[in-house]
């Protein structure tokens, strides 16, 4: 069952007007939310970042943070299997098409969660493969914005070439990649830029960030250039759906240290083992 304004229904019987600003003009932003066991993980930054996004772009939030909750709560428990990915779409309604505001609008909101579709154990043995590209997309990339075609085309881009992800670059600094976040590791030290409008402000980052603090692992926040990705340790991805994955191909290279060329390192078995505890240990502080 889906939620759509309000009302529950299969997928196969939502409708949305043609007019609705969502399809026309991309006007609208989302959210996804990991669950695993039933049991959201990290709940209240990601209601927060859908309430940032709002903000941002003038769309007055339909739903307090407990509604969201609440309504987040049920479409867990329609669902029939454990481990899902919920997502949440808000847009600013159906209008006559005019590039400006309407007056009144009244959000369309939509929710369905459909199964968690993490990396495979191949993937966090083995690592994954991307290729990069120059970042062409806008500057408000800290806006969850469903107006995503920048991000699509780059991830078509690492499609065509079998990699999973596109690696971007600004003005010959790391932004982010087309739906994840990129940490780079060097001499131990882990390291992420700083959270600009550039990248989006992850929430799967704010969590390797807290786990590399409390498991005294040296992390920096701080501009990264081109050639320190080039040239580091290890790259990792992070993502509500990917978790934290090594990238061990780049453009058909192989990444890393000598001692662990093309294999995931050392830093990140440590830092994926501490996610899987955090995530068990979310899991039973809700249960
Ligand atoms: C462009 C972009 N960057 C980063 C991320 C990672 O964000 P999060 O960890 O909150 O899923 C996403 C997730 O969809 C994304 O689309």
């Amino acid at each position: 069952m889906i939620f759509l304004n309000g009302e529950w229904m299969p997928i196969e019987q939502a409708r949305v007007p043609v007019l609705d600003r969502g399809f026309i003009f991309g006007d609208g932003v989302y959210e996804f939310i990991p669950v695993y066991q039933r049991k959201p993980f990290r709940a209240v930054p990601h209601l927060a970042r859908l309430a940032r996004s709002l903000d941002s772009i003038g769309i007055p939030n339909p739903y307090s943070d407990a509604q969201w909750a609440d309504i987040l709560k049920t479409i867990i428990a329609k669902q029939s299997f454990d481990d899902q990915g919920v997502y949440f779409q808000v847009t600013r309604g159906v209008a006559p098409r005019d590039h400006a505001f309407p007056r009144n609008p009244q959000p369309t909101v939509f929710m369905m969660s459909n199964p968690l579709v993490t990396p495979s154990a191949a993937q966090y043995a083995n690592g994954v493969a991307c290729v990069t590209a120059v970042d062409n997309r806008w500057t408000r990339c800290d806006i969850k914005s469903i107006s995503l075609l920048g991000n699509v085309l780059m991830r078509q881009l690492a499609a065509e070439h079998d990699a999973v992800e596109t690696v971007m670059f600004r003005d010959g600094y790391l932004s982010e990649a087309s739906s994840s976040n990129v940490f780079i590791v060097k001499d131990g030290v882990i390291a992420a830029p700083v959270k600009d409008n550039l990248m989006l402000h992850g929430i799967t980052l704010d969590a390797v960030i807290d786990l590399a603090r409390s498991s005294s692992m040296p992390l920096e926040l701080r501009p990264i250039t081109a050639s320190e990705v080039w040239n580091a340790d290890e790259l990792w991805l992070s993502s509500s759906s990917k978790e934290v994955v090594a990238i061990t191909k780049l453009d058909g290279r192989a990444v890393g240290a000598a001692a662990h060329l093309g294999k995931p390192g050392p830093v990140f078995a440590k830092m994926h083992a501490a996610f899987a505890a955090a995530k068990v240990a979310s899991a039973q502080a809700q249960a």
